[in-house]
């Protein structure tokens, strides 16, 4: 898919930055060169040769100032898009958070993004979770540079689902992933298609989404990333935690609910925080979808573990709540061991494993609501079937000295392949996950939802009954000394696609790799 494209320039006004946000950044991660590779631009679509689209959005990445906490805006850089062609309901903007608007689509429809990079450094826009062509991916050798617009196209093939959209920007001096995103670009993306909609799930505003993201503040509000020195290299190794809860961009606040059931939606949005998820009551969570849409049925959890860049579809009945009561969606205290580092450093104000709420849900309403929860849900996408002839391809995930850690001893290289990354079109196979490092790893495969078959090793600690491996899912959290398999079907696209951790810092420092879907 290697064809040459002249890059076409836009004047566009070159963004400036602002200036707390920025300087509370060390030296060592301001700016970056761009790998070079094929550009989309004005005149060329990548990803989909079609004329008609039923869906047209311009999707700009830009400066901007928002409140965050009470006092000054905080500097942002954020997503904006406006609706050029398609449903009135496509966009919702997020008007009072750095959250870019949740784009809404339905299976089977073709749309066409035009993104436009209105900041100081390159930029891409990757679609988590979704199946789209490699060209469309929003992968690093696919730059959208500062003052261009790249034209993306793609058919959404998903089934129902809640997926996002964030930067993936990795240039020679290191990946910009986590800044840009921690930045404020990420945004939330619903597939709806007719097998969920037949299940009459509460919809509207019996429908939540949440958005969870740990940011720290200096004190006239600048969102702080890395502060310099010993701190900073910490935060690398271990991830970057901040030192307060932010829920869809702000602090945690109340909902005012009625004796209903609700469907609530929660992406963990955070650079490299893990959450447990419970309710204030001890109910069980009901679970209904994790990562690639519904489950085949609702599941009962004394708590669910929700690691970065995953998402999971959560039911709870209020009808039997009392008005005037609350209830809290909390993320409930766990043991980081040496998982998190800065639990054993004290530095920070919540440490990895941390207690906090991130929604109360004050019942204020009284309502005579009889919907029930379905039985069945998820049904019509069969499991990926493995046996025992099934090919496993094992990567090992292991520590390199100062520099973070590698997949099978190899670091982040560009779009260059080792022979044992190159896979078939068409082919299923297991993909092994051994984790030798003391710390837990959220993998993330671009490009396809896979099955996890199974689990061993790991220390059994103080999240292992909440892990979710039922359903489809994108990323998977590989806990320390464990081994998980993955089976996954290579369908549809040949190309370069990516594998990574999912810890954004992780990931900036090389731990990422591209791998090959031969045609
Ligand atoms: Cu959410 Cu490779 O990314
Ligand atoms: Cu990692």
């Amino acid at each position: 898919m290697n064809r040459d494209k002249r890059v076409h320039r836009r004047t566009v006004l070159q963004a400036v930055a602002g200036t707390g946000f920025f300087l509370a950044l060390s030296p060592g991660f301001l700016l970056t060169g761009c790998d070079g590779g094929v550009r989309a631009t004005e005149s060329v679509t990548l990803g989909l040769d079609s004329e008609e689209y039923d869906v047209e959005l311009a999707l700009r990445a830009t400066p901007d100032s928002v409140p965050i906490l009470p006092g000054t805006p905080s500097e942002v850089w954020r997503y904006k898009a406006e609706l050029l062609k398609g449903p009135e309901n496509t966009l919702t903007e997020n008007t009072n958070s750095y959250l870019g608007p949740t784009i809404r689509l339905r299976r089977g429809q073709r749309v066409k993004i035009h993104i436009r990079n209105e900041l100081t450094e390159d930029t891409t826009v990757h679609w988590h979770g979704l199946h789209v062509p490699s060209d469309v991916d929003g992968q690093p050798r696919l730059p959208i540079q500062p003052g261009e617009t790249m034209m993306v196209g793609f058919e959404v093939w998903d089934r129902a689902g809640l997926f996002w959209y964030h930067s993936h920007a990795h240039g020679e001096q290191g990946g910009r992933v986590g800044f840009q995103s921690y930045a404020g670009l990420a945004g939330l993306l619903i597939v709806e298609d007719d097998e969920e909609a037949g299940l009459g799930l509460p919809s509207g505003d019996n429908e939540l989404l949440l958005v969870l993201q740990d940011r720290t503040f200096a004190g006239a509000n600048e969102l702080v990333y890395l502060d310099g020195g010993m701190g900073a290299m910490m935060d690398r190794m271990h991830g970057f935690l901040g030192d307060r809860m932010l829920v869809n961009g702000v602090p945690p606040a109340t909902r005012k609910v009625a004796t209903r059931p609700y469907r609530i939606r929660v992406l963990n949005g955070s650079n490299a925080r893990i959450y447990k998820l419970a309710w204030s009551d001890g109910r069980p969570v009901t679970l209904i979808g994790a990562d690639g849409g519904l489950l085949r049925e609702p599941e009962d959890r004394s708590y669910a573990v929700l690691a970065p860049a995953q998402r999971l579809d959560i039911w709870v009945d209020l009808s039997q709540s009392q008005p005037g009561s609350t209830l809290e969606l909390i993320s409930d205290s766990f043991q980081a061991g040496m998982m998190g580092g800065m639990g054993m450093m004290g530095s920070n104000a919540l440490p990895l494993g941390s207690r906090s709420t991130l929604v109360g849900l004050d019942v204020a309403e009284s309502l005579e609501v009889n919907e029930q929860l379905p039985a069945q849900l998820g049904q019509q996408r069969q499991r990926i079937l493995v046996g025992s002839n099934t090919r496993i391809r094992t990567f090992e995930l292991r520590p390199v000295m100062m520099r973070g850690f590698a997949i099978n001893g190899r670091r982040f290289e560009g779009p260059h392949v080792a022979d044992d990354e190159k896979v078939r079109l068409g082919d299923t196979e297991i993909w092994e996950f051994r984790n030798n490092t003391p710390m837990p790893h959220p993998m993330h495969i671009h490009g396809l939802q896979f099955n996890i078959v199974g689990r061993r090793g790991g220390n059994s600690d103080s999240l292992q009954q909440g892990l979710v491996d039922s359903g489809w899912h994108d990323t998977v959290l590989v806990m320390p000394r464990e081994t998980v398999q993955l089976a996954m079907k290579f369908e549809r696209f040949a190309g370069l696609f990516i594998y990574h951790c999912h810890n954004m810092e992780h990931e900036d420092a090389g731990m990422m790799r591209y791998f090959q879907v031969q045609g």
